[in-house]
């Protein structure tokens, strides 16, 4: 069975989506098959990859809904070995339907116990909040990944959504749950403020916060009104190489380390064939 990440915080824009896209893809340019999952109305993921929630009908709120099996729902993108269940505009005012539902947490769990098997990771991008969605995409997880953007308000929102966690795993609705780690975004080191915060989070949080960290890259910004993953926007941006350390490292942590020989020239050719893709 494959990892399952949910990439969560529910702080509004500390990087979110822009680790969920970019960490799948640099999974996906390792030879791995990943599935990343749009769980916010936002649709900014599935944008982000060239699939605006506008013109898709089917997404993942019908399989919320249990309208389509997941297959049915999953769409290829323009990297190789990376797919994307889509968000629609159906995932607007969802929550109102999930209401009466039966085990309306597991949906997503369901749906990923039937067919998630071709896949090594599944990636899902949370709404930021911590509504029904993301409870379907905590409850589901293996883990974890908290990106925490560099600021004064860090630890405020970290705090909240550790606490919450802590409920998820007590409550039972999964007790295995874990943190994959805290990521540091939107980094900034000629910044006071900045390198405080992030000795502040690698002082209390220690192995759990990631050795790499993702520095504030202007390409980052500008790869999702492409339609691409940073690396097949700019593959030798600090933004791209960030997140390509950041997937050598999550593997390096779970025990299952790429080739070093064979990474360098895979990412390379895997890069071309997204660049010729897209
Ligand atoms: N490292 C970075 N450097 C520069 N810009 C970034 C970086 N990371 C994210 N951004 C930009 O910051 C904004 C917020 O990022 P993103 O959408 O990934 O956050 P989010 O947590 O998913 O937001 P939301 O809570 O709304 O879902 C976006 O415009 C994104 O392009
Ligand atoms: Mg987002």
């Amino acid at each position: 069975m494959p990892r399952i990440i949910a990439v969560s915080n529910q702080k509004g824009g500390v990087g979110k989506t822009t680790t969920a896209v970019n960490l799948a893809t640099a999974l996906a340019l390792e030879d791995f098959m990943v599935l990343l999952i749009d769980l916010d109305p936002q649709g900014n993921a599935s944008s982000g990859l060239s699939v605006p929630k506008t013109e898709v009908s089917v997404g993942v709120a019908d399989v919320l809904l249990g309208f389509r099996e997941m297959p049915d729902a999953v769409v290829p993108t323009c990297v190789d070995g990376l797919h994307l269940l889509p968000a629609t505009r159906e995932l607007i005012g969802l929550e109102i339907e999930l209401v009466e539902a039966s085990r309306r947490e597991y949906r997503i769990k369901r749906a990923l116990s039937a067919h998630a098997a071709p896949y090594d990771f599944v990636i899902i991008d949370c709404p930021p909040s911590l509504n029904m969605l993301t409870i379907n995409g905590l409850a589901a997880a293996d883990g974890v990944l908290i990106p925490v953007q560099a600021e004064y308000y860090a630890m405020e929102g970290l705090s909240e959504l550790l606490r919450a966690m802590n409920q998820i795993q007590k409550g039972g609705l999964n007790r295995e749950l874990r943190r994959e780690g805290i990521l540091l975004t939107m980094v900034d080191r000629r910044t006071r403020l900045c390198r405080d915060v992030v000795d502040q989070l690698r002082e209390v949080f220690g192995t759990e916060v990631f050795q790499t960290e993702i520095p504030r890259n202007v390409r980052l910004g500008e790869a999702p009104s492409f339609g691409r993953p940073v690396h097949a926007y700019d593959p030798l941006c600090r933004g791209a190489i960030s997140y390509t350390n950041l997937a050598l490292e999550l593997l390096d942590r779970i025990g299952c380390e790429a080739d070093d020989e064979d990474t360098a020239a895979h990412t390379e050719q895997n890069l071309v064939r997204s660049q010729e893709a897209s």
